[in-house]
């Protein structure tokens, strides 16, 4: 089976690549190989390449700064899968998406499913959201993953950027008031790998992340203390909670995101483990390169 992994230089992309199964033979295209907002440079890559599934795991991430160039996180995250799309549906290939939390508006108190109306909060969410659409009304009817709070070694994420501030100051103020469910990379790259391999005709949406929610201060305490216990931080940094209001930033984030997979961990047939031992593997295992 032939996979083609889009934006295999990011989190998700390396370790699709670092976790891919003996039966596949997977070849990732870092964004320097092939932009996905470029219509024609996308459809000769697939048709060169032919490969039965797409993965996309390109994306454009920068969630604040999307706020002030909403046409380039259009062209990766609304136009970059409709390309990824309509060169599926011409070549026959399956194409599995991954988006986002942030298409939901996070007024809701319990998890939500994957048929819960999105709502997004910000330019980056509209344009997953719109990403989304292209894919599940193609001809070739994909599969679109969402998943939370992603973090992996070496990535830009939430867990390098407090690693880096609790070693260089002595207090760090996170805020306290909104709920998500960290995901490492790792563990996702894994489930999708399984959704390729073990369920070939699926189609629609669902959602994938670690168990259990935390506030983004729950989180960096966590970090903390499993980055100090495995040795990846030597000093004590304090954690203070505080309200969103008190850390504005360009982009609205939803105040609770935290995804149902309940639905993907039991087609896996995959016990959910909680993110907080998800963050402890992390540290313990070697980065994927
Ligand atoms: N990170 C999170 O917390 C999070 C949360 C929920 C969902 N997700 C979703 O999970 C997926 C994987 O995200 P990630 O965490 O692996 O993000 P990431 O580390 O930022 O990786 C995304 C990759 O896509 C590349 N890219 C950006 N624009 C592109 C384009 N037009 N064409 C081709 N490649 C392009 C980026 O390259 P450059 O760096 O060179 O631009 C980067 O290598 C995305 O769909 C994202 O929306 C992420």
């Amino acid at each position: 089976m032939k996979v083609l992994v889009t934006g295999a230089g990011g989190q998700l992309g390396r370790e699709l690549i670092h976790t891919a199964p003996p039966a596949v033979e997977v070849r990732g295209v870092r964004h320097a190989e092939l932009d996905i907002g470029r219509r024609e440079d996308t459809l000769v890559a697939v048709c060169r390449m032919g490969p039965d599934v797409i993965i996309n795991a390109a994306a454009y991430t920068a969630v604040d700064r999307a706020e002030d160039e909403p046409e380039v996180a259009h062209a990766a995250n609304a136009l970059g899968p409709a390309h990824l799309a309509e060169a599926a549906s011409e070549t026959g290939a399956r194409l599995i998406h991954v988006s986002t939390d942030f298409v939901f508006g996070g007024s809701q108190c319990r998890p939500y499913r994957p048929e819960d109306a999105p709502e997004p909060l910000s330019v980056y969410g509209r344009s997953k959201l719109a990403g989304e659409r292209h894919v599940l009304d193609a001809p070739c009817a994909g599969l679109v993953v969402r998943t939370s709070w992603v973090y992996a070694r070496g990535g830009r994420n939430f867990v390098n950027t407090m690693l880096r501030l609790m070693a260089e100051r002595d207090e760090v103020r996170v805020v306290a008031d909104q709920f998500g469910a960290p995901t490492w990379a790792r563990g996702l790259a894994r489930a999708l790998w399984s959704l390729v391999l073990g369920h070939p005709d699926l189609r629609g949406v669902l959602h994938y992340c670690d168990a259990g929610s935390a506030s983004w201060y729950d989180f960096a305490v966590a970090i903390a203390e499993e980055g100090r216990a495995s040795g990846h931080l030597e000093r004590h940094a304090v954690v203070r909670p505080i309200p969103t209001e008190a850390y504005p930033l360009p982009a609205p984030r939803p105040r609770f995101s935290v995804l149902d997979a309940s639905r993907t961990w039991q087609l896996l047939a995959e016990q959910p483990v909680h993110w907080r031992v998800r963050l402890r593997q992390m540290f313990q295992e070697p980065e994927a390169r």
